[in-house]
């Protein structure tokens, strides 16, 4: 037998290494016990975060759905909405009818008894806000908006499927030139793939619609033969957003040649007016001025003033509604052409351009107030020096031809802003 001594020798050994080496498996064995115990824990926790996560995006999918899938009052309104008024009125898809034209072409289609389905995604890229006071004026007029997204292929199919779309008048992009250094990805989600999602949508709808597009002037890139025509070159963009909507007249092209898909591309040119953009230089230069706020006034090259195309929202809307009236039929069925369908490129521009610093000096009349300019070098973001259109092809198939030149289309332009904003700057109105 054993005595206490030996067991506690045995136990607690005097060799100090021994010591630390039993003591070290025993904590070892603790760890390995506690390890155990903690991975497992972690194994429930990511068991618990997956099924959370699980039935998180479950409920998602199912207030998504039952958003517009499964709610016969929500399939009512499209339908309704979609109906024209008029006997041969067209039933129009319009996409980006929260933005500036978009909401600009709606009503006027509205006003002459087509039917009109807007959707939008109502995204904080400028004031939401401004995007829901149009959304509240569109339903005024019996227009119902969807808030979708472009990408959101089973709301896009569920559209076609309860709508007979005769035309899309494709609006919604991500626009803006300087804003693709900041977020580049934007400009692909938007005007690439949305571009494509929507394109999908059309050619597997049944009957095809025509697709009357937004592409813009800012395909001629550095393009410096003047005035700007259909057949320039238009292989140097200056900028991603650019880039992203030649890259869309390719893509359209595609889907015309392949599925006989109807398409008209138009290349706006500085579209301006009221409810207008707050991105754009006349809108936020007209905010700064009552503001008592600097301008920032950019030069080109040689100290050259800038120069633009500017045009009125109304002639723009004329070119719009042209387009799908003069738009011919897609040839496709179940996703299959039967025969060559029309594919179109316009230039919607006003053929008039007027440089910046006469901009300002337009709005400092109408408001009564001086600006404070600051002269800058335009940095090399993507802006191009100067836009003008040659307008030729539009008149002779569209019988297009713009009637509002800068100095009235910008007193327009103020009045709306002054009673939209009131005068205690920022306070909003009704509209
Ligand atoms: N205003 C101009 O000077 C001008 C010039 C050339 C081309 N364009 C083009 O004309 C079209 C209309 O421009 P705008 O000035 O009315 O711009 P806008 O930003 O006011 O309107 C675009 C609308 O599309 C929506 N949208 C963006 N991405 C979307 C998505 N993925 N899904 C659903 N909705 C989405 C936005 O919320 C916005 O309301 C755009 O395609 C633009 O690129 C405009």
């Amino acid at each position: 037998m054993r005595s206490v001594k030996e067991q506690e020798e045995e136990l607690f050994p005097s060799t100090p290494g021994k010591v630390k080496i039993e003591r070290a498996h025993g904590i070892n064995r603790q760890f390995h016990r506690c390890f155990a115990s903690t991975s497992t824990m972690f194994l429930w926790a990511l068991f618990l975060i997956t099924l959370t996560a699980s039935y998180l995006s479950f409920q998602s999918f199912v207030s998504t759905s039952s958003r517009f899938l499964s709610s016969s009052a929500w399939d009512r309104q499209i339908r309704e909405s979609a109906a024209p008024v008029r006997s041969q009125g067209l039933s129009v898809l319009v996409t980006g009818a929260a933005g500036f034209v978009g909401s600009h072409c709606s009503l006027a289609l509205r006003k002459r008894g087509d039917g009109v389905v807007g959707l939008d995604n109502f995204n904080s890229y400028y004031d939401p806000s401004l995007k829901r006071a149009r959304q509240a004026l569109l339903s005024r007029s019996s227009i119902f908006v969807v808030d979708g997204d472009l990408n959101d292929r089973r709301l896009l199919s569920k559209l076609f499927s309860l709508a007979p779309f005769s035309h899309v008048l494709h609006l919604a992009a991500q626009a803006g030139v300087r804003y693709a250094v900041e977020n580049p990805s934007s400009y692909v989600h938007s005007n690439i793939a949305g571009l494509v999602a929507l394109l999908e949508a059309a050619r597997s709808a049944d009957p095809q619609p025509a697709v009357i597009w937004a592409s813009s002037s800012s395909v001629y890139g550095l393009n410096d033969k003047s005035p700007f025509s259909e057949s320039d070159r238009t292989d140097r963009p200056a900028s991603l957003y650019a880039a992203t909507k030649k890259a869309g007249e390719a893509i359209t092209h595609t889907y015309n040649h392949i599925y006989g898909l109807s398409i008209t591309g138009l290349r706006f040119f500085t579209v301006y007016g009221p409810m207008g953009r707050p991105d754009m230089a006349y809108f936020s230069f007209t905010k700064a001025i009552l503001a008592g706020k600097p301008i920032t006034i950019y030069r080109g090259k040689n100290r050259a003033d800038l120069a633009r195309d500017f045009t009125y929202i109304d002639d723009i809307v004329r070119g719009c509604i042209a387009s799908l009236d003069t738009a011919g039929e897609s040839t496709g069925t179940g996703g299959k052409k039967s025969g060559p369908a029309p594919y179109r490129i316009f230039n919607l521009g006003n053929t008039s351009p007027v440089t910046v610093p006469t901009l300002v000096s337009i709005l400092e009349k109408h408001l009564r107030l001086k600006a404070k300019k600051k002269l800058v070098e335009m940095p090399g973001n993507g802006d191009v020096p100067f836009t003008h259109a040659n307008i030729s092809l539009a008149m002779a198939e569209l019988g297009y031809k713009p009637t509002t030149n800068l100095e009235t289309g910008l007193k327009k332009f103020v009045k709306w802003y002054l009673s939209y904003y009131g005068h205690s700057r920022g306070r909003k109105t009704n509209l």
